[in-house]
């Protein structure tokens, strides 16, 4: 059977007959050929074309002239919430200057629809997905603020939370109310007949903070299934209404002048008893249909996976050439890598994953961060490490030591997350200068070890923008903020440490960078100075050759990136003591971009936590 949508846009058209077989075939796979609903996902997608903003519409068609446009090394990105960094919509509207002051031209606003006050998880148990949480403004100010964003060439990227809603949902009332129809938009049980089925083979996001998978609902004697937190309720992607309706949603916000929508959660949508209910097969049919229904309604938009995993799951969701999923991943295992090298001053396991990374086609574009709004957890190759004697638990109980600052001259200032006393296992919250030793180092008015601190701050940085893709600071970072321990007294946040490293922006401080020698001002300017240096150069961007290279030197990386034009070797010390290093290269005379001066390679004196970017001339 055709599909009916009767479509009046030649553009339209093309873009729909395009994908209209794969996603017909996908979609009859996954709903047992249910055409009926099947065409009124059509439908309703091109309802959302129709009402698309003929401004958004030649963004997209910019984007689909250029579909690299996000690949290059234009972008720096800025991950803030609303209310911690201006109050509401409008106030982030005004500081829209600060950020193109820090270089940004990318930020992702953490959720910003309607939650119940307290039982919302930082935004992410969505009661209303067509509000905007009254504090922070109302659907006209985010539109108001994307057209002043895309004036200014800024992309906003914002959250989608499709595996579940919150108990406050309209659905969820209805469910608990006793409707059928609503009921089944989720995963109710009479009994723990079923829920103890899945429990056998279902790990714990939260094992501490909110155990087990399925919580009792007194009110109608019923359990529901809650792989998060008991009020974020997960929704049953078996029933095509749920996915239908969800699209509707996506594309509502996409519609505002959303440039970019971050899947939250997206390997868990799909739950099967007998497995570990993540990264099933029908959730890449899903992830694989919502890319081809943007290219058809608003190709200029993409797709950013949360997809906190290892490795070998987290890559099969950029998809293939031919049938691509998401256009953007988070490089996690990079950036806990990266904080290992910092506990051990040892960079052998960072050469080896920046290995892998660079040895996946160059399609495949990383979103690269130090950290973000969730904990730090240890997911690291512990294969790799146990060739030389080490192992997990032990492992991971020195990094956690280390960067709670329990470990004998530990620099860093972090708090434990969902610690699970029967495992022994823990992750980590804090804010990047507080994991530095900044903070530890004020306290203890030691200028000394503040100076190392902060040069680690900016090395970190430089070497989050040395990797190809798109680099993502954490709103506060640039200017060196400090963990925020006022969460312990809020109720909601107590119980989650994740608020440690939430706090509210400090302007009072941000004023301070422009004294150059404040901590702030070394830190915004550090990090401003080598994010423009990566915008001037072509060596930076994604279609660059990357390889790491030997310094000879334990806690000294080495990567060089090369193109037709220019190459430049990229060294990072990850160690308090100065070092030297030989690099196996003709002794040439390179120009070290960051401060200017000319160094030879064949002996390198590199100072503690230093950076050097070498040019060849
Ligand atoms: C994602 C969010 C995290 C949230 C979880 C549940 O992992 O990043 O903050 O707790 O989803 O929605």
């Amino acid at each position: 059977m055709k599909c009916t949508v009767d479509i009046d846009s030649k553009e339209y058209e093309d873009r729909f007959l395009k994908h209209y077989d794969e996603l017909k075939w996908l979609y009859c796979e996954l709903y047992q050929n249910n055409m009926t609903a099947f065409e009124k996902l059509c439908y309703s997608m091109y309802d959302y074309y129709n009402k698309r903003k003929i401004e958004l519409k030649n963004i997209d068609r910019k984007r689909e002239k250029n579909p690299n446009w996000y690949k290059e090394n234009q972008l720096l990105g800025m991950m803030l919430y609303v209310d911690a960094f201006a109050k509401n919509l409008s106030g982030v509207k005004e500081k829209l200057d600060y950020i193109e002051e820090c270089g940004v031209n990318y930020i992702h606003l953490m959720p910003l629809l309607d939650t119940p006050k307290e039982k919302n998880d930082g935004g992410y148990a969505v009661s209303d997905f067509r509000k905007i949480k009254p504090n922070l403004g109302k659907m006209e100010d985010l539109e108001q603020l994307s057209e002043e964003c895309h004036n200014r060439g800024i992309s906003i990227c914002l959250d989608f939370v499709m595996n579940h809603t919150s108990e406050e949902h309209e659905w969820a009332k209805r469910a608990k109310k006793g409707e059928k129809e609503y009921q089944d938009r989720y995963f109710f049980y009479d009994n723990y007949d079923i829920p103890s089925e899945f429990e056998k083979t279902v790990p714990q996001v939260f094992p501490t903070t909110a155990p087990g998978n399925f919580t009792w609902l007194s009110e109608i004697d019923k359990y529901v299934m809650t792989t998060f937190y008991p009020y974020q309720w997960d929704l049953n992607y078996r029933n095509p209404v749920v996915l239908n309706e969800m699209i509707d949603n996506v594309l509502n916000l996409i519609n505002k002048g959303i440039d970019v929508i971050r899947i939250d959660a997206v390997p868990y949508i799909w739950k099967q008893i007998g497995t570990d209910c993540r990264n099933l097969s029908q959730v890449h049919s899903i992830v694989r249909m919502m890319r081809m229904i943007c290219e058809i309604v608003c190709p200029g938009v993409l797709l950013l996976g949360e997809v906190v995993m290892a490795p070998d799951k987290v890559t099969p969701y950029f998809g293939t050439m031919e049938k691509p999923e998401c256009h953007m991943l988070y490089n996690v295992t990079t950036m806990a890598t990266t904080w290992n090298s910092v506990a051990t001053r040892d960079v052998g396991l960072l050469k080896q994953q920046m290995d892998i990374v660079n040895s996946l086609p160059k399609e495949c574009i990383f979103l690269n961060y130090l950290r973000c709004h969730d904990d730090i957890g240890w997911g690291l190759d512990y294969t790799w490490l146990m060739q030389f004697g080490i192992g997990e638990v032990s492992h991971k109980k020195y990094l956690n030591e280390f960067f709670t600052g329990k470990y004998p001259n530990s620099f860093a200032r972090g708090e434990l997350y969902n610690a699970d006393p029967k495992s022994g296992d823990a992750r980590l919250c804090g804010t990047t200068a507080s994991l530095c030793g900044i903070e530890k180092a004020l306290h203890e008015k030691n200028n000394k070890d503040l100076e190392k601190a902060i040069c680690l701050d900016i090395m970190l940085h430089a070497y989050m923008l040395i990797q190809s893709g798109i680099p993502v600071i954490y709103s506060g970072d640039e200017i060196g903020q400090l963990n925020d321990y006022s969460y312990h007294n809020v109720a909601g946040h107590c119980e989650d440490s994740r608020y440690v490293h939430r706090g509210k922006f400090q302007w009072d401080f941000a004023l301070k960078k422009i004294e150059k020698k404040s901590i702030q001002g070394r830190v915004f300017s550090g990090i401003k100075n080598i994010a423009e240096i990566r915008k001037q150069f072509s060596v930076f961007s994604s279609n660059a050759d990357v390889w790491t290279i030997h310094t000879g030197n334990k806690s000294v990386l080495g990567i060089v990136r090369a193109n037709k034009n220019e190459k430049l070797i990229a060294l990072f010390n990850f160690s308090e003591y100065d070092k030297t290093v030989c690099i196996d290269e003709d002794d040439v005379e390179y120009i070290e971009l960051i401060s200017k001066i000319k160094v030879q390679t064949n002996k390198i004196n590199i100072p503690a936590y230093g950076v050097y970017w070498l040019l060849k001339k």
